[in-house]
């Protein structure tokens, strides 16, 4: 036998099993963004390497070592989306639809960096993002807070998630910091580990994200961010928390939160779980208000977040939360022989234009009445819809239930619709 071929490590199909868990998460996702206005947006799945080198930042995890790049046939260097933002912008800049304009746009789809494969973190995963550009005030931040919000509120896992909110301040602010942060760091080196020493030069702050707790301990009297913070980025971190109040957000102020994106000023936020294990964070944001400029476009203002999709299916999995979904067929159609298919593709044809929303599967391939009700059974079926050479005499079908504890009827082609018309 010819070995088979395996997917890529740490990207996974999506079984029939699975899909209607996603379908049900992107249908809800889609009615919260709705319910806000904000509008789609599609981009590629490829861009130049370029682009996320200059967007997300040299000296961050993704560009550093989690691309997948590869020279396409011309020779140029191509890079699968690691993130959204970039793209967005991009694509924004290119159609002229920032540049003193407001827009709220959303996007859904694949993303890819190459890290070690675990529970919750993949190689290809998904990402539902938002990006709204052209405001500065806090009220944008506070709205875009409040639509992941929704998100949770409309999952059922509101007391599952916690938000951690941070300000990195002006991009000044945070060069001040950065150099007491560094100045700390050199005078503590030796008591750091490897990748710590490695990025106290190029991107100190990420430092302070790390997981090794001598590292943390060291950092115990590090100077603080918030001490650094300019005036104004103190107001918008204010007016933002009033906001938060306001609508009855929680959150926890966290001025260890740095985010490992480089475009990021001002706020920055993350909602994460213990229900994951080690990765916690579901979603997670905030504002870059240099990076349409720095991306070739005129300075815009702009705030979003992304979630990955994976994470949030499986903690809704893990919560039982995704019980009850519709299979992927309601009703199966069951034929006495020959005579009976020709007449039940014409029923079928007639009942799915009648019934837009009935997902109605025709047995194929002939075979025993038994078998074909197995198979009825087997898809998930609410009802066999059953025309034997009776019901091809007497214009008839006779509709069994296969679900419920109610007696199978015959009723006339004409009538089966109404019975029907009930399953959706
Ligand atoms: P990020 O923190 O890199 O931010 O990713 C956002 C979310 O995507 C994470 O919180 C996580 O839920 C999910 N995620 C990231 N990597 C993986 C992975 N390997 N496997 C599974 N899920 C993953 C961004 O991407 C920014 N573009 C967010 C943003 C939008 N900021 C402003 N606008």
């Amino acid at each position: 036998m010819a070995k088979q071929i395996q997917a890529i490590r740490g990207m996974n199909d999506c079984l029939p099993a699975d899909t209607p868990a996603w379908q049900q998460v992107e249908a809800k996702i889609r009615q919260v963004v709705a319910s806000f206005g904000y509008s789609e947006i599609r981009f590629p799945i490829v861009e130049s390497t370029d682009l996320f080198k200059r967007g997300i930042g040299e000296v961050t995890d993704i560009v550093e070592k989690e691309m997948y790049t590869f020279d396409d046939r011309n020779g140029d260097s191509l890079t699968l989306r690691p993130e959204g933002t970039a793209v967005c912008v991009r694509a924004g800049n290119q159609a002229g639809l920032l540049y003193n304009q407001e827009q709220r746009l959303w996007y859904m789809g694949p993303m890819y960096r190459h890290e070690r494969p675990q529970k919750g973190r993949y190689r290809q995963f998904h990402q539902f993002g938002i990006e709204a550009f052209g405001i500065s005030d806090a009220d944008i931040d506070a709205e875009v807070i409040a639509l992941s919000a929704e998100l949770w509120r409309v999952f059922g896992i509101e007391d599952q998630v916690e938000l951690q909110l941070n300000s990195l301040g002006s991009n000044e602010a945070r060069a001040d910091y950065r150099s007491a942060l560094t100045e700390f760091l050199v005078a503590h080196e030796t008591a750091l580990d490897e990748d710590s020493r490695r990025r106290m030069h190029s991107n100190p702050l990420r430092v302070l994200d790390s997981k090794n707790p001598e590292v943390q301990a060291v950092l115990a009297d590090a100077p603080r961010l918030h001490d650094y913070l300019d005036e104004e980025s103190k107001q918008h971190l204010s007016k933002l928390c009033e906001l938060l109040d306001a609508i009855g957000i929680r959150y926890q102020l966290n001025d260890r939160l740095v985010r490992g994106l480089d475009y990021y000023n001002r706020t920055v936020f993350e909602w994460v779980t213990d229900s994951l294990g080690a990765q916690g964070t579901v979603l997670a944001g905030g504002r870059y208000d240099g990076l349409v400029e720095q991306l070739g476009g005129k300075a815009t203002p702009a705030v979003g977040f992304a979630m990955g999709i994976e994470r949030l299916v499986l903690m809704l999995q893990s919560l039982g939360k995704l019980e009850g979904l519709r299979p992927a067929v309601d009703a199966y159609m069951v034929l006495a022989n020959d005579d009976a298919a020709k007449a039940g593709v014409q029923v079928a044809q007639r009942l799915r234009q009648q019934l837009p929303d009935l997902r109605l599967m025709m047995h194929c391939g002939g075979g025993k009445f038994q078998k074909q009700l197995k198979r009825a059974d087997k898809v998930g079926a609410q009802v066999a819809l059953i025309l034997g050479q009776d019901e091809l005499e007497n214009q008839t079908i006779t509709v069994k239930w296969l679900r419920q504890d109610v007696p199978q009827q015959t009723v006339a082609l004409s009538q089966v619709v109404n019975l029907l018309n009930d399953l959706n």
